[in-house]
């Protein structure tokens, strides 16, 4: 197995440095003079710091990027306790945000217990307890501030990682459109080169039954190149939002296309339909991706020929009626210890020929459709093949479940 995956090996980009926003100490301590000292002291180190002037305002200013916050115990009430959970609760993945809280030193009594406890789930949190010296304060900033920026290499990290799935993601598209545009363009060079042909034999054909055999067959050639661009047109014409799409006729469309790589690879197709009225709510690219990459996949496996069975089935759900979509082949099969990794990204043994996001972006596609997918798969010396099968909800229940949420809401 090849595994290509390069997450971990690109070398990143230079971290972006952070905003002004992202590395002010917003400070709220709104009696004494705590803010007037504080805010001078990170003035003349050239620390840029915003004095809030209520904790209502400390949360908004968070809100608006921040490196740390110094925070007097005074001002930390219950309400602002409370208000300022809300925000480090929302907080994105990444963040952790740090909290330099000034304690008053002294008797410890049942109101500054409960206050403590309050104050707990606040997290990142350092406190210090007055009266504290500039350089304490200062060095614990510094080490807050420290914290936070490695938070902000995480969250480039995130995003980086975001911008490289959604250029994988493009770029499988564009790898499905190449080679289905590779399969269209050999299905109409046979049928276009048998009429070559015939054209050929007609013009010294001086038997007029030959002739017209010979015109009926170039009629059938003709009449399936007019087939594979109607099918062509019709993905040209659909919609990529989620519609009501039949699964036959998605199903047919990629045999209509798979047509010689089957023939070529001596795989005998075997279409059952059992529910041929069955649609789901999906944009019909993404249900052609999902099986063009399965069927792609289970021709590769059976290069010296073998059966293809798709069947498509109803079958009763929780909420309605399901939808059951099954691929199977008679290929090698999957390694066992291959298993667990065929739906990551870059992860082939097809080499150069095979990118290894087929089935990551299947995999994809089947989440975010909230379907249901399971492999079984054998590689035994007497019997060996892979089953695909996904459930998807009728774009009827799809709908209907629409309905009752709405309502709900
Ligand atoms: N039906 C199957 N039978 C045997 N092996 C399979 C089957 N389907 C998938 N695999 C294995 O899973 C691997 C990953 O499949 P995936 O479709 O993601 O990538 P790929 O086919 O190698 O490349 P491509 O990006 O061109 O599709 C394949 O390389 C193959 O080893
Ligand atoms: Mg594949």
């Amino acid at each position: 197995m090849l595994d290509r995956r390069p997450f971990g090996r690109i070398p990143l980009v230079p971290e972006p440095k952070p905003s002004f926003h992202d590395s002010r100490t917003i400070i709220l301590a709104p009696t004494g003079k705590d803010t007037i000292l504080i805010a001078g002291l990170l003035g003349r180190r050239g620390m840029p710091w915003h004095a809030a002037a209520s904790a209502e305002d400390l949360c908004i200013e968070i809100g608006r990027g921040a490196g740390a916050a110094i925070i007097s115990e005074e001002a930390l009430s219950e309400g602002a306790i409370t208000r300022l959970r809300a925000v480090i609760d929302g907080q994105p993945p990444w963040s952790d945000f740090p909290l330099i809280v000034l304690t008053v030193g002294g008797r410890v009594t049942i109101e500054s217990e409960r206050l403590r406890t309050l104050r707990q789930p606040l997290g990142n949190i350092f406190l210090l307890e007055r009266p504290i010296r500039p350089e304490t304060l200062l060095s614990t900033l510094e080490i807050a501030l420290r914290g936070r920026l490695r938070q902000y290499q995480i969250r480039e990290q995130m995003a980086q990682y975001a911008r490289a799935q959604d250029a994988l993601r493009r770029s499988e598209k564009l790898a499905v459109t190449g080679r289905l545009a590779a399969s269209i363009a050999h299905e109409i060079n046979n049928p276009l080169e048998a009429v070559t042909n015939l054209l050929y034999l007609m013009r010294d054909c001086e038997d007029m039954e030959r002739g017209k055999r010979y015109l009926e067959a170039a009629d059938q050639e003709l009449a399936r190149v007019a087939e594979i661009t109607r099918h062509t047109l019709r993905f040209y014409r659909e919609p990529n939002h989620p519609v009501d799409t039949q699964v036959e006729s998605v199903l047919r469309s990629v045999l209509v296309l798979y047509h010689s790589r089957l023939t070529a690879a001596g795989v005998e197709a075997n279409l059952e339909v059992f529910a041929p009225h069955a649609t789901v709510l999906s944009s019909p690219g993404e249900l052609r991706q999902v099986i063009a990459n399965i069927v792609g996949n289970a021709i590769d496996a059976m290069r010296h020929g073998g059966r293809l069975r798709l069947r498509l089935s109803m079958e009763p759900g929780p909420g309605g009626q399901r939808v059951r979509l099954t691929i199977g082949d008679t290929g090698a099969g999957i390694p066992r210890s291959l298993l667990p990794s065929i739906f990551e990204p870059f992860v082939t043994t097809k080499g150069e020929t095979g990118t290894g996001l087929g089935l990551w972006v299947t995999g994809e596609i089947v989440r975010r459709n909230g379907w249901k997918m399971q492999v079984r798969t054998l590689c035994g010396a007497l019997r060996s093949g892979t089953v695909f099968s996904i459930v998807m909800p009728t774009g009827e229940t799809a709908a209907a479940e629409e309905e009752v949420s709405a309502a709900v809401a």
